[in-house]
């Protein structure tokens, strides 16, 4: 079917800059772009099935949040409140709480419920422009849990008018059954890997490099296996230390590392070198009161791809809004507001090593939101209300 989404002002951003078109029109054929330009340079004799006047509105590419963890249930609200009084992210975690609090939830519930929650937070994502998303595990850490999570997150790109991209988070923590033994666990992640990829369920490998969590060399076996697989790559790095988390997974040629709050510049040179993408997290900054910036203008000198994304979870960013992403990434991380957009679209599709979504340009899928505001610039300006009009995914309007 072809679709024309005329009277439109379009940022492509498919060339430097927010590739402005004020008067512009979308050409759509089934789920992809056939055509995007000024609206006078349509040819005179085209033949559409559908057209839709989008009365001016901005349109922008769909949002791609490449970095969540929406597969959990329970929160951790308490925790909030113990940091607030002076307890760390990291003291929380090695007293038994964080990270393996959720795990007993997400264990102790049953894969509708859990399919439940999760598609109410996809459904507040999409509802602002997104149209894909990275969503990991993490919360399971048995083969049994892992698997069964990841099965919720196949089930929302099959369910939902959205693109999932699943990614294997088995190294997130160490599950109580090998309290002490890490270089078991990362042994037993190492065998669940490829009876997680044999039925379908992983599209990238990550683990998380931290004093509590896992080490170089630990995260190392881990990537051995993924790249055994074919699997590609990529990392939490450099949030709360210096591991040289970067620098290794740069080595395994890794899509991304994200947070980076502790990159120092042999790391920004090897994911330079490496093609790898930096995925900056300003809802995790903020909501753990960190104060050590990620070093953008070393990221932007060396020309690595930064992109953003709302890195959902219950116990560093509950926030469910790319919008305020894109707002905290300007003010928190002085990323541009034209850097913030690209960061959430184009550049979040390169971090999940996607090609065909992230601007408005012909060959690309047909992922856009429609937006009541005059100006891109906008997007990252306003917080708290929500300008979207209407999303379309894969050439097809998401029900509102
Ligand atoms: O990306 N850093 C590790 N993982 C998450 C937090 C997970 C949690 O606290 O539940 C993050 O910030
Ligand atoms: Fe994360």
């Amino acid at each position: 079917m072809k679709t024309l989404w005329r009277n439109a002002r379009l940022a492509t951003l498919a060339e430097p800059g927010w590739g402005l078109i004020d008067r512009g029109a979308i050409l759509t054929h089934g789920a992809h772009i056939a055509w995007v330009g000024a609206a006078g340079a349509l040819p005179a004799d085209l033949a559409v099935d559908v057209e839709h006047d989008l009365a001016g509105a901005l349109v922008t590419p769909g949002f791609v949040d490449c970095h969540t963890h929406l597969v959990y249930a329970g929160q951790r609200a308490a925790e909030f409140e113990l940091r607030l009084q002076g307890a760390s992210y990291e003291a929380i975690a090695r007293a038994g709480g964080g990270i393996r609090a959720t795990v007993a939830a997400t264990r102790a519930t049953g894969d509708d419920e859990l399919f439940a929650i999760a598609a109410q937070r996809a459904r507040t994502l999409m509802a602002e422009g997104v149209t894909t998303i990275e969503i990991k595990s993490g919360y399971g850490l048995s083969l049994e849990h892992e698997a069964r999570c990841l099965r919720v997150a196949r089930r929302l790109g099959r369910e939902l008018a959205l693109t999932v991209q699943t990614t294997c988070l088995a190294a997130h923590a160490l599950p109580p059954e090998y309290a002490d033994r890490p270089d078991d666990y990362i042994g037993a992640v190492c065998d669940w890997l490829p009876r997680l990829h044999a039925e379908g369920l992983v599209d990238a490998v990550d683990a998380f490099c931290e004093r509590i969590a896992f080490s170089p060399a630990q995260v190392r076996r881990v990537f051995d296996a993924a790249t055994a697989l074919g699997l590609p790559v990529k990392l939490h790095a450099e949030q709360l230390s210096d591991q040289g988390g970067a620098t290794l997974a740069a080595a395994y040629r890794a899509l991304s590392c994200d947070h980076l709050e502790w990159l120092a510049d042999d790391g920004v040179r090897a994911m330079a070198a490496a093609g790898t993408a930096a995925v900056l997290l300003p809802g995790a900054f903020y909501f753990l009161c960190e104060t050590r910036l990620p070093p953008v203008q070393a990221l932007r000198d060396a020309g690595v791809p930064i992109a953003i994304a709302s890195d959902h979870n219950p116990g560093s960013s509950p926030g469910l809004s790319m919008l305020l992403m894109l707002n905290m990434a300007c003010t928190l991380f002085r990323l541009t507001p034209e850097e913030a957009l690209r960061g959430a679209t184009v550049h979040g599709a390169r971090a999940l090593g996607l090609h065909d979504r992230g601007m408005l340009a012909a060959g690309q899928r047909a992922d856009f939101a429609v937006w009541a505001l005059d100006h891109p610039n906008e997007l990252a300006y306003g917080f708290g209300h929500n300008p979207c009009r209407q999303v379309v995914a894969g050439g097809r309007e998401q029900a509102r």
